[in-house]
């Protein structure tokens, strides 16, 4: 593959080990690979065919790493946000059947043909927002065979590329209709012949669980990520969402990759994912869209938790794709700095999916995933919100977007 090429960027930004900010920067892409970064002024002599662009009054930060989606389903769940505005609340909707078992239904009866069809749409959106890695879960299946057919469409949307798609099994996210009044049916469904099948397969690399009030409880999502640890599964949790039930003492108990949500973490929750080095992944677009408020960013980053920020794209939720939308509710909402959101949907992110030896930042001899926007300065990312900056991205050392 040639060389290519990047120089006189307005900033280039460094966001590992620290972040940085390189002004007239230029960075050498080669073999997919970043070969060389620093000041144009100090550019090291070049191959005579390599490709040169003049990125002038740009910035180049990583490639966004977008490290929690629930982003493959069929249907939509507009009217349940009517009736939320209406003021009934997402628990007592799911209670009458709305919710994540109404998406269920709808993932059920599609085709593995139509859901990948369906998220390519979606995959697209987060490309154009500059999103080159992004984690998708299962969950809307929820049958051994159902759930499989999600991952399996995971797993070919990723070959297909040029996003990377990290596979993540959330069989635990909703009891099924069909176990309404048998749940330890359910969970031993999961636990002795869901989990072992999926790890058999080798179609996920980590497991999540929806610990919830009405979802599932402590124990039994506690039963249920010990199996997947003992199977060899990386852990996730959706923990202290929606109440504050102790997800995240869980999650730190179980040395859990990363803790998300965490809207009702309490003060020892926050203490368990410091000490056990969890990462606590933080999704405002949801907080904004049920209007509930938001987590407790300033008092986990004081604390020393790493933050990871993402999207949560899902029908229910938060339906968006635009990830540094979601980054200006971080800093409005959260009071979180322009730096330290692009350090969480980089960096951390990457580490939110055990990928930061390879992804995540501007590095010698990382992968070459990164984005040219068009924007003076880096807070402007977020400061004009709610359109695309991005210009041009490159997963993997060559152009993917525009197309
Ligand atoms: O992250 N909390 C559980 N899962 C999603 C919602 C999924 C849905 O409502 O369809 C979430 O908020
Ligand atoms: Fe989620």
């Amino acid at each position: 593959m040639a060389t290519l090429i990047f120089r006189h960027a307005a900033q280039l930004i460094g966001v590992a080990p620290s972040f940085t900010v390189i002004e007239d920067g230029a960075v050498v892409v080669q073999d997919e690979r970043i070969r060389w970064l620093g000041p144009t002024a100090d550019l090291p002599s070049v191959p005579p065919d390599a490709e040169i662009l003049d990125v002038a009054g740009k910035v180049i930060v990583p490639g966004l790493v977008d490290s929690h989606t629930h982003l493959l389903f069929a249907g939509a769940r507009a009217s349940e946000f009517e009736q939320r505005l209406q003021g009934q609340s997402y628990q007592e909707i799911a209670e009458r059947g709305g919710g994540i078992n109404a998406t269920v239904q709808s993932v059920r009866q599609a085709s593995k043909e139509e859901l990948k069809r369906l998220a390519r749409q979606r995959l697209k959106h987060l490309l154009s927002f500059g999103v080159t890695t992004v984690e998708v879960k299962s969950g809307y299946g929820l049958t051994l065979a159902d759930e499989l057919k999600c991952l399996e469409a995971i797993s070919e949307l990723n070959a297909e590329g040029p996003l990377e798609l990290v596979p993540t099994f959330l069989g635990a996210h909703a009891v099924p209709p069909e176990y309404r009044n048998d749940r330890a049916g359910y969970i031993r469904l999961l636990i002795d012949e869901m989990l072992p099948e999926i790890a058999r397969c080798g179609l996920a690399e980590f497991c999540d669980v929806f610990c919830e009030k009405g979802v599932f409880s402590i124990s039994e999502s506690e039963e249920i990520l010990r199996k997947a640890k003992n199977l060899g599964f990386r852990l996730k949790l959706h923990a202290d969402e929606l109440s504050p039930l102790g997800g995240a003492e869980l999650a730190g108990r179980l040395g859990a990759t990363s803790a998300d949500h965490l809207l009702c973490i309490t003060d020892a929750g926050m203490d368990a994912l410091a000490r056990s080095g969890t990462i606590a992944t933080l999704l405002p677009g949801t907080a904004f869209f049920l209007g509930v408020p938001y987590a407790p960013a300033r008092k986990l980053i004081e604390r020393g938790v790493t933050v990871a920020l993402a999207s949560d794209c899902n029908p229910g939720t938060c339906p968006t794709e635009n990830l540094p939308l979601v980054g200006t509710m971080a800093c409005t909402q959260m009071r979180m700095l322009p730096s330290e959101v692009i350090r969480a949907m980089t960096i951390h992110a990457a580490a939110a999916l055990g990928r930061a030896d390879r992804l995540g930042s501007l590095e010698v001899g990382k992968q070459a995933d990164l984005i040219v926007l068009d924007v003076p300065s880096y807070p402007h990312l977020f400061y004009h919100f709610g359109v695309s900056h991005v210009e041009r991205v490159i997963k993997r050392g060559r152009v993917v977007y525009p197309a």
